[in-house]
């Protein structure tokens, strides 16, 4: 099919036709060396000259479109890549419902786009920046290869925005590509765009806490994004999801294995108290109330990402076009949200309640709502792992409400089951809801690295199959003296 295979030829691989289109081909080119010194500078620390076991997309079908082989990651052919244009597609929702979808931008609503495009594109190089030091410590060659993976790939995404900022935005979308290199994830006066994003990945239950639920912030966003009636931004979107479900795989079963070590080491020492909590550490692995406190902090997180529950920019990026809601085109009702409510948590009178607000207003609540659904599910299936093992002991996500910095509670304290707190009483027990500074030292004291092919650490469980059915001991990455 057309539009389906990946041109290799030029040094910025696309399916897009870059060749024909000299002006964009020139741009990128242009951006690309920027790009290159970004990566060396931020990306992986210590492993740039290691060949590492990658995939790159050779092709958007989505039954075969990429191949695994040896790449050094400077290397890697971070390409352009959108699906295939669907043929009549229309404006699936807002007030341009019904009309063919744009191939330009639509000159009204230009501004709202460039910045949706911006702050989508401004995540990706920050993960990579979260990132950079992880190799250093990994708990195996198949994890190594996995943060690599994720990382080239997070790159692409920045890519794949770049490519619409330079093709579809003129000067000012060239002057926002050259920003989204210079803003750095911590930094005091040049930081990212978003909170999660300048927060700091120390270790590698954080790395897969972060896959697990923030690339699932990802995954809700691009959803939304590939539903727009801008079909450049659409195309992408959809491309980037599947991409996106690898990251996901790696943050749930990392954070899977790490829970299947813990209760294994617990059982064959005749640990039966998962808050014991000093003995199982003595194991050499993560209890179980720390791996709760890691995901009560990484989700509450992640929630802000959804901006404010009540919001007038959704609703504006809702009504022209841009942004629809999870699986648009499969809700039945009028995608306009002409005269729709939808229940919202809210504090009223000093207590949470549900107040029902006009569901156009409420989208980010909504789409965080299926975010919680899409999260849960997965936690579901680490308690299953629990289970198995007879470890009595559930991990569950804690309430909206809390440990929030945006929204409706971002000025009250709450526990993980929504009680409310008064300020002296979340500083006396904030570290048993969210990690101390003694459980981040004692996670980094695990934080040994394993570089023998096949060998774990202490604190992982091994995968049940390889990367690309791999053999398990399969060397993932060379590392380059
Ligand atoms: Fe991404
Ligand atoms: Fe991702």
């Amino acid at each position: 099919m057309l539009g389906m295979d990946v041109d290799y030829s030029t040094k910025i691989p696309n399916n897009i036709g870059l060749t024909e289109d000299r002006r964009v081909l020139k741009a990128l080119e242009g951006w690309h060396p920027g790009y290159i010194d970004w990566w060396m500078d931020m990306g992986p620390e210590g492993f740039q000259e290691s060949l590492v076991y990658l995939r790159t997309a050779v092709s958007v079908d989505p039954k075969g479109w990429a191949k695994f082989d040896y790449v050094k990651m400077p290397e890697y052919r971070w390409g352009i890549l959108l699906a295939p244009q669907v043929e009549g597609r229309k404006v699936p929702f807002g007030e341009h419902l019904g009309e063919p979808a744009w191939q330009e931008v639509p000159g009204e609503h230009r501004a709202m786009l460039r910045r949706l495009i911006v702050i989508q594109g401004d995540t990706e190089p920050a993960s990579v920046e979260q990132q950079r030091h992880l190799g250093a410590t990994a708990p195996s060659l198949y994890d190594m290869r996995n943060l690599f993976q994720v990382n080239v790939e997070e790159g692409r995404h920045l890519w794949a925005m770049v490519y619409l900022l330079h093709k579809y935005f003129g000067r000012d979308g060239r002057e926002e590509a050259d920003e989204l290199l210079r803003r750095r994830s911590g930094s005091q006066d040049h930081p990212r765009m978003l909170g999660a994003f300048n927060e700091a990945t120390p270790d590698w239950l954080s790395f897969f806490m972060f896959t697990f639920f923030t690339d699932r912030d990802g995954k809700m966003q691009l959803e939304s994004l590939a539903q727009s009636g801008f079909d450049p931004l659409s195309r992408t979107c959809r491309f980037m999801l599947t991409e996106e479900a690898h990251h996901m795989f790696v943050g749930e079963t990392g954070v899977g294995r790490t829970i299947q070590r813990t209760c294994e080491a617990m059982k064959e020492a005749g640990v039966n108290d998962p808050f014991d909590v000093e003995k199982v550490r003595a194991l050499g692995v993560i209890d179980l109330p720390t791996i709760q406190k890691k995901l009560n902090l990484h989700y509450s997180l992640s929630l802000d990402l959804f901006g404010s529950e009540v919001s007038t920019n959704a609703a504006n990026a809702f009504n022209s076009g841009l942004k629809g809601r999870f699986q648009e085109t499969k809700i039945e009702d009028d995608h306009q949200l002409k005269t729709a409510t939808y229940p919202v948590l809210k504090m009223v009178d000093g207590k949470i309640a549900r107040v029902d607000e006009p569901a156009l207003t409420a989208l980010n609540m909504r789409l965080r709502d299926d975010y919680t659904d899409d999260c849960a599910k997965g936690v579901e299936r680490w308690n299953k792992i629990i289970e198995k093992t007879g470890v009595q002991f559930r991990l569950k996500l804690p309430h909206t409400a809390f440990h929030r910095q945006i929204g409706e509670f971002k000025n009250i304290e709450a526990t993980p089951d929504g009680e409310l707190l008064d300020a002296d009483a979340w500083a006396k027990r904030r570290n048993e809801f969210i990690p101390s500074s003694a459980d981040g030292d004692f996670i980094a004291s695990l934080m040994k690295p394993v570089w023998e092919t096949g060998k774990f650490a202490s604190w992982i469980a091994p995968p049940k199959v390889g990367i690309d059915n791999k053999p398990g001991d399969f060397e993932y990455v060379k590392i380059a003296a």
